[in-house]
This record gives structure tokens, C-alpha cells and sequence, in this order.
């Protein structure tokens, strides 16, 4: 099969955003003990981070981090992680069934984001808590010292406010699962009342309100039309999230997971601009996708533990991700990447150990999951205008979608580097795809790298003794002639093909 694209430097959708590479620490399993701190690693620094991890999450190119979580959020009270650590309360996670011993709480985190170079996202806790005590963190982080909680974080050694500007209005508030989960209508109420009190305290904030945990959750989109009907005026984005999983050797259809994204991004901007429409409203609402991923949840260790067991850092949705997983990670970053329009932020979900590109052994190594190349190359490489392309290509029946089509692409324009980069993602499961783009409208352009992640076996895995099993390799099939590109797509691949 042929796929014929044809780029044009005036087809431009919007800026590459820096914030569509953020990612996800929350306080889950060993992401953060044992992940980004562990005091007693050889790598580790004077704060206990370790510095291995620190270097990997720069390599990765992750730009923001959203912290503390996560449904765990949703029972945390923040005031347990600030002050002397060896006073600090132990305290149960209903969310996870663990132990928190609050070694690491904001100042912690704080120190972290600024080391490893990342902009920092918080979520309040809007499950068993309310405005006063989001009122109350906004303060301790972000107030001129002066006031009692901005004098508890100078005591606590930080004189300087952090300057945070991302709030998360709690996080998953649709879910059953939630620990204070709320009706949209009660929700509404919160947020707006939240989002109303932090911007009495700071108006510069950038407030996100929660949307939905799944495209496939049964108040999907009545839920963004209640909430934003209320907030709109107080908030700058909804969130969104979403997991994809392989079911029952389905390829096809999770080779596709892409079209649900695009989907789900779809709808909450009509809802959004629906809400504004009846309103009669200026502003936008933008989309903080600020949960994505790949998650096997049907997997044993996905489990949490239970009963009397209230493990400390226990090891939780730790999923081991193979070459399909990573095609299928590069694929949702291209969804997002064509939707910059209106997709202002997003995290990938999340960064160390659970469900997460870097991986790392207690007291030992730490190794990229096969995912962290799409999402590093993307990263590192996305820059300029996004470009909408135009796009023959052929489709395939899947049980999932009906019909999908048998690639994906979206490609980047840097006017002033002279850099066009394409991605693109081979859903075929068996046999070349034929690749043919016509690039006449830019001029002189030369192939300056051409890398394809593929493996014969799509369910090869990276390993701490075996970390390169799967990784990007040149595709030396790339040709480029007379303004016409063209290369050989393997089945289940994801590729990169930068020119200049
Ligand atoms: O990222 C793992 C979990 O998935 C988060 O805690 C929650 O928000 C979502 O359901």
C-alpha cells in the first residue's frame, strides 16, 4: 500500500507548544521513592535525588511535571510535606492502598523541578478538602513573604515564592473511584468557588478544571458542559485523560488508539466552544491532556495491595512496554502535536517506574522503556509551526473503530532553522507501507536523519540487562529527489525523517 502526503509551509495549524511534553510525578508505587529520591543510591545527590534519573528526564526533554498526583491527591493534605522531614506524619494513601512517610513533599518537589529544568503543575486537593486549604498551598508556595504561610516556607529554608503558575482544580472528580468524587454539578460548584479564591490571592494563575477520566466515561462531554457552563470565567483549560491498552491480541484496534484521542480532543473543544457560544464569551478554553498513556490496568502487578497491607513505595503499575507500545505512545504525540491548536499542555502519564518511560532499580540501574524514544525524538525534534497535511492513504477494518486509516503523520516547520520535521506511524501489522511525500513547496530541502522504531517481535521489551532491545534505528530506505520523499514504512513502526 501507498501513502502519499503533500506539506506546504503555509498550511499551519499553530505553534509547537513546549508544554505538550510535559510529564507526571505523583506519589504512587516508587515514583517518587525510590524514582526521582532515593538519598541512599550511589547517584545520589546532597537533597537525595537521583541524579541518574535526573539526567535521564533531561534526555527525554519532558518540559513540565504535574505533581502530587493523581487520585492520591485526592486524599493529601500538603502541610504533612513541608517543615523538618523527621517531623513530618506517616499517613495512609486510600488511593493506593499504601504508606506515605511525607519524606518528599513540595519544597522537595520544588528542588527537584528546578534541577531537572521542568516547570512545575500542581494539583489541590478537591476530593476530601475544599477552597480554604487550596487557598492555603497557593499561599504557602507562591506568597511574598509577609504572611504566615509564606513566613513557614521561608523558615522552612525558601524565602523566595515559587511562582507556580499551573493549578490543577483536583484531578479526576468524574471517577467512582475518586476519594470525594462529586457530580458534575457539585463539582462545578467547587471549582468555580476554588478557581474564584486563588484568583483573589494571584489573578495571573493559569487554572485547570477537571474533565473527563476517559472518552468513554458515561458523563463524557455533559460533564465539560456543567462544569465549564459554571467556571468558564475562572478557569483557562479542562483537563483530559486517557490510557490505551492492547485487549485480546486486538493490534489493529490499539494500533489505532490515536483516532480516540483525536476524538476525545474533538469533542471537548465543540463542548468548550459550545459553552462560549451560550455564554457570549470572548476567551477560549484550552485542553490540558494532562494524562496519557499506554496502561495494561488488567495486569497483576497493576493491582493495588489491600487488607492490613499498607506498604511504603510498593511496586504498582510498573508496566514493562514493548516496540507495538512505543508506536503506538509516538502516534498519541503526533495527535497531540496536530490538535496545538487548542491542546495548550499535556502530561505524559507518568515518569518514573509507574506506567513510565524510565525505569530504575532500587539502590541500582536506571533504563529507557522502549516508550521513551518516541516521546524523546519528538521532543527534541517538534519545533516551529505545526503543519496540516494532506494525506492519501489507504484504511483497515478494526473492531474497535470500524475503520482506521492504515498511517498517521503530522509534521513541524521551523521557519528560521530551516528544519522540516515529519513523523509518521505505520499501522500495518504485516508488510511495507510505501511512503511517497511531496515537499516541491519548500524550496531545496536535504534528509539530514531518518530513524525508524520497529522490531521484528512487536512485543520485544527493553530491559535493565537488555536496554536497547528497542530503539530507533537509522531506515536507509529514505530517498529524496526532485522535491519528492520517499521511504519504506515496516509494519508496526514509528519513524522520524528530518530535513533541512
Ligand atoms: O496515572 C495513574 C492514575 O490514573 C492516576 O492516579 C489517576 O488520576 C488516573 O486514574
Amino acid at each position: 500500500p501507498t501513502v502519499t502526503i503533500t506539506l506546504d509551509p503555509a498550511f499551519r495549524i499553530a505553534p509547537v507548544r513546549p508544554r505538550t511534553f510535559g510529564s507526571f510525578v505523583e506519589h504512587l508505587g516508587r515514583c517518587v521513592y525510590t524514582g526521582i529520591h532515593e538519598p541512599d543510591h550511589p547517584t545520589a545527590d546532597e537533597d537525595g535525588f537521583r541524579t541518574d534519573v535526573l539526567e535521564l528526564t533531561r534526555e527525554l526533554g519532558v518540559t513540565s511535571v504535574r505533581y502530587p498526583g493523581g487520585n492520591f491527591v485526592s486524599g493529601y493534605k500538603w502541610e504533612d510535606g513541608v517543615g523538618p522531614v523527621e517531623e513530618r506524619p506517616a499517613r495512609h494513601d486510600l488511593a493506593w492502598h499504601t504508606t506515605d512517610p511525607n519524606t518528599v513533599g513540595l519544597d522537595e518537589f520544588m528542588a527537584w523541578a528546578k534541577k531537572a529544568g521542568v516547570e512545575p503543575m500542581y494539583a489541590v486537593n478537591l476530593g476530601t478538602r475544599g477552597v480554604a486549604e487550596a487557598v492555603d498551598v497557593l499561599q504557602y508556595a507562591n506568597a511574598p513573604q509577609g504572611i504566615a504561610l509564606s513566613d513557614q516556607r521561608a523558615a522552612n529554608g525558601h524565602p523566595e515564592g515559587y511562582g507556580i503558575r499551573m493549578w490543577c482544580l483536583g484531578n479526576e472528580m468524574d471517577g467512582p473511584w475518586q476519594t470525594g468524587h462529586k457530580t458534575p454539578e457539585e463539582y462545578a460548584r467547587l471549582a468555580t468557588e476554588t478557581a474564584r479564591a486563588m484568583r483573589q490571592e494571584d489573578p495571573d494563575l493559569e487554572l485547570i478544571a477537571c474533565g473527563s477520566s476517559s472518552s468513554s466515561m458515561e458523563t463524557f462531554g455533559a460533564w465539560e458542559n456543567i462544569v465549564l457552563t459554571e467556571a468558564y470565567d475562572f478557569v483557562d483549560m479542562i483537563s483530559a485523560h486517557a490510557y490505551y491498552a492492547e485487549h485480546d491480541g486486538d493490534q489493529g484496534s490499539f494500533l489505532a488508539s490515536a483516532q480516540d484521542m483525536d476524538y476525545f480532543i474533538e469533542s471537548v473543544v465543540a463542548t468548550a466552544d459550545h459553552v462560549r457560544a451560550k455564554l457570549k464569551r470572548e476567551k477560549r478554553i484550552h485542553i490540558s491532556f494532562d494524562e496519557w498513556n499506554v496502561w495494561y490496568q488488567k495486569r497483576a502487578e497493576s493491582r493495588p495491595p489491600s487488607g492490613d497491607d499498607w506498604p511504603v513505595a510498593p511496586v504498582l503499575l510498573e508496566d514493562h512496554y514493548t516496540a507495538i507500545d512505543a508506536v503506538v505512545v509516538g502516534n498519541l504525540l503526533i495527535s497531540l502535536l496536530r490538535h496545538s491548536d487548542r491542546v495548550a499542555s499535556a502530561s505524559l502519564a507518568q515518569l518514573v517506574n509507574v506506567i513510565a518511560p524510565i525505569m530504575t532499580e532500587p539502590g541500582g540501574r536506571a533504563w529507557k522503556q522502549t516508550t521513551f524514544h518516541p516521546f524523546a525524538l519528538t521532543a527534541r525534534h517538534a519545533s516551529g509551526e505545526v503543519l496540516r497535511l494532506a494525506i492519501d492513504v489507504p484504511t483497515y477494518e478494526n473492531a474497535r473503530f470500524g475503520q482506521s486509516d492504515l498511517a498517521d503523520s503530522v509534521a513541524t516547520w521551523d521557519e528560521e532553522s530551516g528544519e522540516l520535521t515529519i513523523f509518521a506511524v505505520s499501522r500495518a501489522t504485516e508488510g511495507d507501507l510505501d511512503l511517497a511525500v511531496d515537499l516541491s513547496a519548500f524550496g531545496d530541502l536535504e534528509l539530514v536523519e531518518a530513524l525508524t522504531l520497529h522490531h521484528e517481535d512487536p512485543y520485544a521489551r527493553n530491559s535493565a540487562d537488555a536496554p536497547d532491545t528497542v530503539a530507533p534505528q537509522a531506515n536507509d530506505t529514505v530517498a529524496l529527489e526532485g522535491g519528492k520523499l520517499t521511504a519504506a514504512l515496516p509494519a508496526i513502526s514509528w519513524s522520524i525523517l528530518r530535513l533541512k
